[in-house]
């Protein structure tokens, strides 16, 4: 971390269809500012060059916005922080571009950002200067998004080791493509977790993965899904409207159950309780309740995310760039 006195760093989060900037002040969230982009709901999908183009709209207005709600001037930025990768690459080069330009013009430091470290840190944000429950070293972080699910040992801000991952799709698209099939909007994950909360998860059972070590799979779940679809489908057309709620709750509970399981292991094979959630998926409620349950069962020192730092966001990405200045 930085020895420096009054550390300001400007972050700027670009790497999918979110928008976003914020201002982090020794390590203390001043202001941050999201801008999503409707234009995707329609095509079941992130719609790449669409996504480009709407953060080419957004980035000067949402910089701007981000700088005049932290209440500092544009001066006291010490240094911009931007995502790198992994992402979208036309919209990564949009903040890029802009981080660049904005660093050249200042005569400030320019720190790049993986997106996924970011994601990680996001748990070291401090809302004030009271804010002090923090996770510790090492600890594992399930980060789970709409294109990664990963349990990561983390030693340290900057040292950190993928030990499970996805071999195929990610939990977030398992909830997105399911979703699809049902005739939801794009993202669906959210919509599944409200419609959920009304429905039985035991009323329909889906093929759950047999995957070695810590690694994860959805691939199969997403096929299950389907077929389970296509076959109610033929002896009754409105079975996807007649069982919303159960469908949502029984594909909610397997996903919550594949996640929890390798979590489980991971933690039995490393030793080590103290656990993080992080990523879009994370903002489940499913996931949260059975994950505070298995808490309390295994004496875990679980770390839930605040929602708004669940999906992307430019605060996680200034903290990162914090730690790595
Ligand atoms: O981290 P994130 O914002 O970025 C991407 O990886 O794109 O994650 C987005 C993912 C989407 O798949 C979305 O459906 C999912 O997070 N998501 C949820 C919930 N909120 C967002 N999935 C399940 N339940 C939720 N409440």
């Amino acid at each position: 971390m930085t020895s420096e006195k009054n550390v300001v760093i400007l972050g700027i989060e670009s790497s999918c269809d979110d928008t976003s900037a914020a201002i982090i002040q020794n390590g203390i969230i001043r202001s941050g500012i999201i801008a999503g982009q409707k234009v995707h709901e329609a095509y079941g999908g992130v719609v790449p060059e669409l996504a480009s183009r709407a953060h080419q709209q957004n980035i000067v207005p949402v910089v701007d916005q981000a700088i005049k709600q932290s209440g500092l001037s544009i001066r006291d930025i010490s240094a911009v922080a931007f995502t790198r990768g992994p992402g979208l690459l036309g919209s990564l080069l949009v903040g890029a571009s802009f981080a660049k330009g904005f660093s050249r013009a200042l005569g400030i430091p320019l720190v790049d950002v993986n997106h996924l470290q970011g994601h990680v840190l996001a748990h070291f944000i401090r809302e004030n200067e009271q804010d002090n429950r923090k996770p510790s070293f090492p600890h594992l972080c399930l980060l789970v998004s709409g294109g990664n699910s990963q349990i990561i040992r983390v030693d340290d801000y900057l040292s950190m080791e993928v030990i499970g991952q996805t071999i195929d799709d990610a939990a977030g698209e398992a909830f997105d493509k399911c979703g699809k099939v049902m005739g939801f909007p794009y993202p669906a994950g959210p919509l599944i977790d409200r419609l959920a909360k009304t429905g039985n998860p035991h009323a329909i059972e889906f093929n759950k993965p047999r995957i070695p070590a810590l690694n994860y799979s959805f691939s199969g779940l997403k096929t299950s899904f389907l077929y389970h679809l296509r076959d109610q489908l033929k002896q009754d057309p409105d079975y996807t409207e007649k069982n919303k709620a159960d469908l949502c709750a029984s594909l909610q509970k397997t996903i919550v159950d594949i996640l929890t399981a390798k979590l489980i292991r991971a933690s039995k094979e490393t030793g080590i309780h103290e656990i993080t959630l992080a990523g879009g998926v994370s903002a489940n409620s499913g996931l949260r309740d059975e994950m505070t349950l298995q808490a309390q069962k295994r004496k875990w020192n679980l770390f839930l995310p605040p929602l708004k730092y669940t999906t992307d966001n430019a605060a996680m990405i200034a903290m990162t760039g914090y730690y790595n200045s």
